[in-house]
């Protein structure tokens, strides 16, 4: 008789793709690992080497769990020498073999004992003794207190004091690797996820271990320093103090320090950020990655994350400007309604900057086209740069894509300020908003110098230098804006800091104009120039705002 099922007969369902740790039931996807299907579903497995965004390295043991096996399969175990308080001597035992999280894959049903088994609950506890038996006592004084996951996983897992009673091995401690990284050799836990974000992230091998045990360290291959363009990534994932960044050490401790959702500005990619600042003294701290799988996966660039420095740096515009003199903001907006009274809309020329938020943008297209009939329109921003396969965008600014669609949705299209430069003579009066110009300064200074420019500005620049009345723009990290990036995604940045001086943000200087004007710009809420952005009053329909991309269980340690 034949075993074979007809043809025709249903086919029995795949096995659902789940497994049970502690008992809790949760999805996994092809290919995954126990920690990343955890990781996805919020599960905190402790971990050093294992990170998402990089390859397994299974070297560190912390994210050991046990595996029961399945029904009428025998348990592998380990044949340990176990120590007999009666017998005052270690005897022979065995326990079960535990596997590594972040290198066991997931298989039906499989079961995973994390929490909830004594044995994981030991190994962990010995990993994280081992680890410290050789570390420094630093804490005092190192940069990671207060974010390192040794002294986090000493409090969850290990609870006890040092054993070992002789001096720890001494290594070199604060070696430069170079222009962002400083090196403490005896903090590290060798766990070599700084030598594969060089492999794997920025494409360099610049980092590899040597020696082994006791004396292994990283160091930096001979003729090279770490100058790649993503160094500080290394020390971003560094899970302990062991790499410090040359632009953070002893500048704060982090529980001091509060974290806004931000876009980082260095580039069109718009990398998701979290600015990092002092409530206290008001000051940025530092950017770290904000992980969006669709945008920057984990990581952010150098050149970005160093760039939260412009929201404290010098040159800000902090209050309003008459003729080079500095007034208060009602007298400068009655200057500009003497200034723009009679205007010729044919002869304004509205300048849009790439550098500031939709927000900021909208207003000034809503003030030419609908209030003041005009309808030539100029973008500027800073200049091309660098540019890489992996994250950087030669284009420096964080809106260009937002500035292009805004006007396009109104059929307008936007010039380069080169245009407006050597056609100046068709204008009277210029509006421009930014201080950053991708022209020669020397160009906008001459082809301004006798036009009646308005300019809305947070720092100093060519065209703050060259505007009769200037109005003090608060900078981003001032103030909630929604960026495009070059992928077309609208996304919001949220304020960080108290707004400096007199400064307010470029949309509600502009509203305030508006109404200084006579016109009915009547936005005095964030909320109500959103919503206007999404009114059909022939500005882009604002793309549905996403900040958190495929975010989903990156809530767990990474
Ligand atoms: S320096 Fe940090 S990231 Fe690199 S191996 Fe040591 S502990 Fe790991
Ligand atoms: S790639 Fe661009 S957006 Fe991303 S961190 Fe670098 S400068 Fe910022
Ligand atoms: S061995 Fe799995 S996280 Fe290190």
């Amino acid at each position: 008789m034949s075993t074979q099922a007809p043809a025709d007969a249903p086919k029995p369902p795949p096995p659902p793709n789940v497994i049970k740790i502690d008992g809790r039931e949760i999805p996994y996807e092809p290919g995954d690992t126990i920690i990343r299907a955890a990781h996805r579903a919020g599960i905190d497995i402790p971990h050093y080497c294992w990170h998402p965004g990089l390859s397994v390295a299974a070297n560190c043991r912390m994210c050991l769990v046990e595996l029961p096996p399945p029904p009428g399969r025998p348990a592998m175990r380990l044949d340990i020498l176990k120590w007999d308080a009666a017998k005052k001597d270690y005897v022979v035992d065995n326990k079960p073999k535990l596997q590594p999280a972040c290198q066991q894959g997931c298989s039906p049903g499989m079961e995973v004992l994390s929490e909830s088994s004594d044995h994981v609950a030991e190994a962990r506890a010995a990993v994280q003794e081992l680890l410290l038996v050789n570390h420094p006592v630093d804490c005092p004084i190192c940069d990671q207190a207060g974010e390192c996951r040794l002294q986090d996983y000493w409090l969850e897992h290990q609870r006890t004091g040092k054993r070992m009673q002789q001096e720890i091995v001494h290594k070199a401690k604060a070696q430069v690797f170079g222009p962002t990284i400083v090196y403490d050799a005896e903090r590290c836990i060798l766990c070599t996820r700084c030598i594969r974000v060089s492999d794997e992230v920025a494409k360099d091998p610049v980092l590899e271990i040597r020696e082994r045990g006791n004396l292994g360290e990283i160091f930096v291959s001979p003729g090279r320093e770490l100058d790649h363009d993503y160094t500080l990534m290394t020390e971003h994932v560094c899970p302990v103090g062991a790499l410090t960044s040359t632009d953070f050490r002893f500048k704060a401790r982090v529980w001091f320090l509060r974290s806004a959702r931000t876009v980082c500005q260095g580039c069109s990619t718009g990398c998701n950020a979290y600015l990092d600042f002092d409530p206290r003294t008001n000051a940025a701290q530092r950017y770290r990655p904000r992980d969006n799988m669709e945008v920057n996966k984990y990581w952010m660039c150098d050149e970005g994350m160093l760039s939260y420095k412009h929201a404290s740096a010098g040159g800000r515009v902090l209050s309003a400007r008459v003729g080079g003199d500095e007034t208060d903001l009602p007298s400068a907006l009655d200057a500009a309604k003497s200034q723009l009274a009679k205007h010729d809309p044919a002869k304004v020329a509205i300048v849009l900057s790439a550098q500031h938020s939709l927000e900021d943008n909208f207003a000034l297209v809503t003030l030419a086209k609908t209030y003041l009939g005009a309808n030539s329109f100029f973008i500027t921003g800073k200049r091309l740069g660098k540019a890489d396969d992996i994250l950087m965008s030669a284009d420096k600014n964080p809106n260009t894509t937002g500035v292009v669609q805004l006007l396009a949705a109104t059929g307008d299209a936007a010039k380069p300020l080169s245009d407006l430069l050597a056609d100046s003579s068709a204008f009277d009066h210029v509006i421009a908003l930014g201080s950053e110009v991708e022209v020669e300064v020397g160009d906008v200074l001459s082809g301004l110098r006798n036009k009646k420019v308005l300019t809305i500005a947070s720092h100093d620049g060519p065209l703050a230098r060259v505007a009769r009345i200037l109005l003090p723009a608060t900078v981003w990290a001032e103030t909630d804006g929604t960026y495009v990036n070059k992928q077309g995604k609208a996304q919001q940045s949220d304020r960080a800091l108290r707004s400096l001086g007199d400064s307010v943000p470029g949309w509600l200087l502009v509203a305030k104009l508006g109404r200084a004007l006579g016109f009915a710009m009547n936005w005095r809420k964030l909320s109500e120039i959103r919503r206007a952005m999404n009114t059909p009053t022939g500005a882009p329909e604002k793309a549905a705002v996403d900040n958190d991309g495929a975010k989903a269980g990156t809530e767990a340690r990474s």
